[in-house]
């Protein structure tokens, strides 16, 4: 009996794979099938979701067996600030469940004869920046993480590349293109329609989402001079499908740095201010949050993906604003 032919997505319960499944669903995919620790809340959009941990050997088997992949979307992890604080998890979920990933992705490419696409969300925490350093910062500067999650994902890019190139090698099955593996290093990501939990970006997408409740100040976490890369959500979707599109011949690297802008924790507050001129912000620095961040870049440069994918930003900071956050929030407000 033939497989049916899927994309999977892990973590597609997060705020990313809410997002992605939207737009895999509204471009005509109607064959996702889905694995998270958590029910999905709307199925709708999907084949069939999986309730059930990566790490679950069954469970991996089981997709193995029973489905023909074409493509990996391996969004599952513990993120930043989560991971600092059970860092022993972090490394089994973030490490071995990727893992566990990259193998079902060559158990399928060696099945199917055919490379499997495997797309692995990175981040800005894989940098870790001393003191006098020149932003932006190219993606083979400054790889010296200083978290464990900075670390997992520094090391599951590396993965990705070691089995992309080198699977096999010392075998005579050796076939160097099971794995076609494309990666992003995100900076934080805000989407107006989802909440973050766990990342030490947060503190952007949380002073907009306590903004559009009139009646709370936002109590801040690092202190207003902090200035990290952002982008929003619709243009991080954009660039993972487009970088997943592309030929691969045109991609001369496996790991692309991408991002929008990169206001300090003040100016974000003041551009909130002329929407919600009432909005408060107080500081109440948290001193591991603070170290986090300062370790990472305030810009990064991404001249690699304009290059190689022809990657470009459509929202900077005021059309995100005047385009996605606010229309969002009024339409909120009217419907509430
Ligand atoms: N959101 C950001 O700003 C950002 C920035 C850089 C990188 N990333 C990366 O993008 C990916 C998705 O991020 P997100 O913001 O959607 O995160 P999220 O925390 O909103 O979602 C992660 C999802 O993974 C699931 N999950 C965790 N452990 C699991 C396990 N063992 N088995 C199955 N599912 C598990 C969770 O239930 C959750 O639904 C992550 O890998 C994250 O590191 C996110």
């Amino acid at each position: 009996m033939s497989r049916k032919k899927i994309i999977l997505i892990t973590g597609a319960n997060g705020e990313i794979g809410k997002n992605l499944i939207d737009y895999l669903s509204k471009s005509g995919s109607n064959n996702i099938v889905t694995l998270d620790l958590q029910p999905l809340e709307d199925t709708s959009k999907i084949y069939k979701h999986i309730t059930g941990s990566i790490l679950d050997q069954q469970i991996i088997d089981d997709v193995n067996a029973d489905y023909e992949i074409s493509t990996i979307y391996h969004l599952a992890a513990m993120l930043s600030t989560k991971s600092e604080y059970a860092p022993f998890n972090a490394n089994q979920v973030n490490v071995n469940g990727t893992l566990n990933l990259i193998d079902l992705a060559i158990k399928q490419g060696t099945m199917n004869n055919s490379p499997v696409q495997f797309f692995f969300p990175s981040s800005i925490a894989v940098y870790g920046l001393d003191k006098n350093i020149v932003n932006p910062i190219k993606e083979s500067e400054c790889l010296n993480p200083k978290t464990i999650y900075g670390m997992n994902k520094l090391y599951c890019e590396q993965l990705g590349i070691y089995f992309s190139k080198n699977y096999h090698r010392l075998t005579k099955d050796y076939s160097p293109d099971l794995l076609d593996f494309r990666s992003i290093r995100f900076p934080g990501l805000i989407s107006i329609t989802t909440h973050p939990t766990g990342g030490t970006s947060d503190y952007i997408p949380e002073m907009l989402h306590s903004a559009s409740k009139s009646e709370e100040d936002y109590e801040c976490f690092v202190n207003k001079e902090t200035r990290l890369p952002f982008m929003i959500m619709p243009d991080a979707i954009d660039a993972i499908c487009k970088l997943m599109k592309v030929q691969k011949s045109y991609l001369k690297h496996q790991v692309y740095n991408i991002s929008a802008f990169s206001p300090s924790v003040e100016l974000f507050h003041n551009k909130i201010k002329t929407y919600f001129p009432d909005f408060n912000v107080t500081y109440n620095i948290n001193e591991e949050r603070q170290k986090m961040v300062n370790g990472w870049p305030s810009e990064v440069c991404c001249e690699r993906a304009l290059y190689d994918w022809d990657w470009k930003a459509k929202y900077n900071l005021d059309n995100a604003f005047s385009e996605y956050f606010i229309p969002y929030l009024k339409s909120k407000a009217v419907n509430s």
